[in-house]
């Protein structure tokens, strides 16, 4: 295990009552607030009156920016700059899942910043305050809600790129797995795939002697794949959505990073699919993750792949070598990804090779001359993770 600080400042309110909470939080930062929120869903599930209920009771002044796309975009956040530096906005609530969240979180830095707020995300320039931030979330998936990272895609040439800041922690977030209730199954869906995919881009390590986190993040990714099927057939289910729910939170927070370096390289490969090709950041990584595995288990990952695939994938240990055991691994990570109804291939989603030179030169690139530490990845790995996973 490797030293570590670690602290996650952000009060979680969960269940069924917690959005009574908002009304304390409000008297607490002020009621200058600027409500943030994506294309109308918090309309049709009634969330919105209610939040608005609540900020009336408070006489808060209530500006908006609404209309945030999924793979949220850099305009939108400069004129949400705009309007808090306008009107002098006390507190930037985010409604919605992490594209409304990460808008708000890029807004609530940029307007305690003079330049351009792409410059944060540049590094070119530090903002050194930043507006309080809460959340209420209705999409378990991002993490954004618990998490030190915002990310935003520039629209002039549809770079994504993500910040990691403590000044991206909210002061508070609202979960009630209610709200998740009305999510379609694809987006359930992409959103098991992400809170997965954050716990195993932490999962594999070099590290070792890291066993307490790697069996709570071995018992976290049991958990979303034993309640995935339950609400993907009764989206209504209280105690699985919860559960789902609470995990997404916690697969982000930084808690199972501890003692550890994390590898993050399918986040990176998958950005430039979603910057490119606007595909869904869930679905996006059931393509990149697996490929990445096999790309990775002939570069000393069998041990570790091995690991996964018994104590998550329940692959029983008569394979012959870890090598054969970790290849069943993948292939059962896959058969659950086809079971929520995701496709685990390029061209599935009507891609084809002629952008991959160009993702991978991107992305590595934009991670600063490599990707990953489980194995280092340069453009030729980077291109053929992309093939692997044509
Ligand atoms: O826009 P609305 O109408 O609200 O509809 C949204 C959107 O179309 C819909 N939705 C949300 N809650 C709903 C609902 N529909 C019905 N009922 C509900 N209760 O779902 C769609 C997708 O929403 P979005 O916020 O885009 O999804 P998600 O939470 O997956 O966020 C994806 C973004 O987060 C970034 C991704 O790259 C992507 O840009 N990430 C942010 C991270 C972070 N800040 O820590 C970490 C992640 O790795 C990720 O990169
Ligand atoms: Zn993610």
């Amino acid at each position: 295990m490797i030293d570590f600080a670690f602290q996650n400042p952000t009060k979680i309110y969960f269940g069924r009552d917690s959005l009574q909470n908002l009304s304390g939080e409000v008297r607490r930062y002020g009621n200058r607030v600027l409500l943030v929120y994506g294309g109308g869903s918090i309309k049709r599930i009634g969330l919105y009156d209610k939040v608005m209920e609540i900020l009336r009771a408070e006489n808060a002044h209530v500006w908006e920016i609404s209309g945030v796309l999924p793979n949220p975009r850099l305009g939108l956040v400069k004129e949400g700059v705009k309007l808090c530096k306008e009107n002098d906005v006390q507190l930037v609530l985010a409604v919605g899942g992490g594209s409304a969240i990460d808008t708000a979180k890029a807004i609530a830095n940029g307007a305690c910043y003079d330049g351009d707020p792409w410059d944060l995300f540049e590094r070119k320039g530090e903002n050194t305050s930043v507006l309080p931030l809460g959340t209420i979330v209705t999409l378990s998936a991002a993490g954004s809600e618990m998490s030190d990272s915002s990310v935003i895609t520039r629209e002039s040439d549809m770079c994504k790129r993500g910040r990691n800041t403590p000044f991206n922690y909210p002061k508070f977030s609202i979960l009630n797995p209610e709200y998740t209730f009305t999510l379609p199954p694809f987006q359930t869906a992409c959103g098991i795939v992400d809170i997965m995919a954050h716990m195993m881009e932490r999962y594999f390590t070099r590290v070792e002697n890291v066993e307490l986190i790697d069996r709570m993040t071995e018992a976290a990714l049991v958990t979303v794949i034993n309640n995935a099927p339950v609400v993907m057939e009764k989206p209504d289910d209280y105690n699985a959505r919860a559960e789902i729910m609470w995990a997404g939170a916690l697969a982000h927070n930084n808690l199972l990073s501890t003692g550890r370096t994390g590898d993050w390289a399918s986040h990176k490969l998958e950005h430039e699919l979603s910057a490119l090709y606007d595909i869904a950041h869930g679905a996006g990584l059931a393509i990149v993750f697996p490929a990445w595995m096999k790309y990775v288990l002939d570069k000393d990952g069998e041990k570790k792949l091995a690991q996964f695939a018994r104590r998550v994938m329940h692959v029983e240990d008569d394979f012959g070598s870890d090598r054969e055991t970790a290849l069943e691994g993948i292939a059962r990570l896959e058969g659950f990804y086809h079971s929520l109804g995701l496709t685990t291939t390029l061209h599935e989603n009507s891609i084809g090779q002629e952008d991959i030179t160009r993702m991978a030169e991107r992305a590595i690139k934009l991670g600063g001359g490599s990707l990953g530490s489980f194995v280092k990845l340069g453009v030729s790995d980077a291109e053929a993770i992309y093939r692997l996973a044509l």
